[in-house]
């Protein structure tokens, strides 16, 4: 490239909040930047743009944005007056004239469906001074007449630009968004509402990527997406693309777990009602799947599934279970868990505490029901009062930590296969990798094993990691 076109260098300060879509979405995002001559910075005070990549998943999201927004004027007017606030993610899609509104320090607002126009904006931005927003959806040449939908844009291309090769302070494991938007619908979600309905990125473009990103380095790759396993049936359906008879996402995972180079392949989230036998059989051709996935199952109750439109029964989801702990004994499970979705009852509850000790979850990641405009449930009679709530989750919570504590101790006295992440930042020598059942192991060592696949036995845990001596 010609260095006398690029603009001048400048900072970006990013922080992500929520899914690791949004992880993805910010990776790209930077590279957008790095290719306008950004370079990363770790604090707001010297950044010549602010991006805050926001969530809208529960409750009081516009609040803590607006928080946020309230500190970095007081940090732009005492540190930094040349400092631009570019506002991205589900919450500048959700509430974006509220946000404009009420903090007029925002000079960018994105939504999700719009990452590509970041340049664009900032271009429009620094020529007219003006506030600049893009957001909406693609198409999806589909209709959209079956549900309440926010209203989308047509005359945008392909919203989703592949992941630049950019440095992250991870190098080692890195976050490919694979489709964007969901179709499901469940209930109590929000999503749908604000990335819109599912579009899938090519697939040949999803494995170039994962190339690309391998040869630059990276492990541990991520496909992220709502809802991967129906990544690509809107490809099959508006006939650009051809699949197996087990799918697009069965030949997604099964061609790029096998790329050389590459050491772990994980996919998040995989929702149960359409988590295959085939997919699953997955874990036993290819070892870089590793032996764990997250599988949100939300709740243990066959009622409270229905009304959330989870399209599982309890007894099919222990059913994915068993797929997967025939493959092996030792797959380790997380999900996500709601309590106090309306009208669930203490009989309903005891059913998510139950699936817990049946499933023997490694983790669970566990939500009070926040209700979201728009959504269902949100109308739904029956909301179950606060206290209840925190009442239920301290229960849920208590039992899965005596879980994860019981299952790191057992870890103890094993030899395990660790993909080391990261250095400690606080001290030198002391490294953190992950199990292939993606246990977080703390292991010293005099050489760098960043980014090395090490073999470690288990010599002491706690409820948050364990601790690993190099074989
Ligand atoms: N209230 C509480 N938790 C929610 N989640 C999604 N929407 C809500 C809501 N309205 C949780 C689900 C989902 C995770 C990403 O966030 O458990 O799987
Ligand atoms: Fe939300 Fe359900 Fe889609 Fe997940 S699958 S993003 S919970 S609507």
């Amino acid at each position: 490239m010609d260095i006398s076109v690029l603009p001048s260098p400048k900072k970006v300060y990013i922080e992500t909040w929520g899914c690791q879509m949004n992880v993805a979405d910010s990776e790209q995002m930077l590279g957008l930047l790095q290719a306008q001559n950004y370079s990363q910075t770790a604090t707001p005070e010297d950044a010549d743009l602010v991006l805050l990549n926001t969530c809208h998943i529960r409750e009081k999201a516009t609040h803590k944005v607006l928080s946020r927004l309230g500190r970095l004027r007081e940090i732009s007017l005492e540190h930094n007056p040349r400092m631009k606030i570019a506002v991205a993610g589900c919450v500048a899609q959700a509430e974006g004239k509220k946000l404009m509104e009420k903090a007029s320090n925002i000079d960018i607002l994105l939504g999700p469906g719009k990452i590509s126009e970041l340049p664009g904006l900032l271009a429009t931005h620094a020529l007219d001074g003006k506030r600049a927003m893009s957001l909406g959806f693609e198409s999806t040449a589909r209709k959209h007449d079956d549900h309440e939908l926010p209203s989308t844009r047509t005359d945008i291309e392909m919203p989703i630009v592949p992941n630049p090769t950019v440095t992250m302070k991870e190098e080692v494991t890195r976050f490919i968004n694979i489709a964007q938007g969901c179709d499901n619908f469940c209930t109590f979600c929000v999503v749908p509402f604000t990335r819109g309905r599912e579009i899938s990125r090519p697939l040949e473009s999803i494995v170039s990527e994962v190339k690309a990103l391998v040869a630059g380095g990276a492990k541990e790759i991520t496909l992220c997406g709502q809802n991967v396993n129906s990544y690509g049936d809107d490809l099959v359906r508006d006939g650009k693309h051809v699949a197996p008879p087990e799918g697009p996402f069965f030949e997604l995972l099964d061609r790029a777990a096998q790329l050389p180079g590459i050491e772990r392949l994980r996919f998040t989230t995989s929702n149960p009602h359409d988590f295959t036998r085939p997919l699953a059989e997955l874990f036993r051709k290819h070892a870089s799947l590793g032996r764990y996935i997250h599988l949100p199952v939300q709740a243990g109750n066959d009622e409270v599934l229905e009304r959330m439109k989870r399209k599982v029964t309890v007894a099919e989801y222990m059913e994915r279970v068993k797929w997967l702990r025939d493959i092996d004994p030792e797959m380790a499970i997380s999900t996500d868990l709601i309590v106090g979705f309306p009208g669930e009852t203490e009989e309903q509850f005891q059913g998510t505490l139950d699936l817990v000790e049946a499933v023997q979850y490694s983790f669970i990641y566990a939500f009070k029901y926040s209700p979201r405009k728009g959504t269902a449930a949100a109308r739904f009679r029956d909301q179950v009062p606060e206290d209840v709530m925190s009442e239920r989750l301290h229960r849920l919570q208590a039992l899965s930590n005596s879980l994860t504590t019981q299952q790191n101790l057992a870890e103890i006295g094993r030899r395990r296969q660790v993909l080391c992440h990261y250095e400690s930042r606080k001290e030198a020598g002391v490294f953190y990798g992950r199990t292939q059942q993606f246990r977080l192991v703390m292991i010293r060592s005099e050489r760098n094993i960043v980014g090395k696949m090490v073999e470690v036995d288990i010599v002491e845990a706690n409820k948050t990691a364990l601790v690993g001596v190099l074989v």
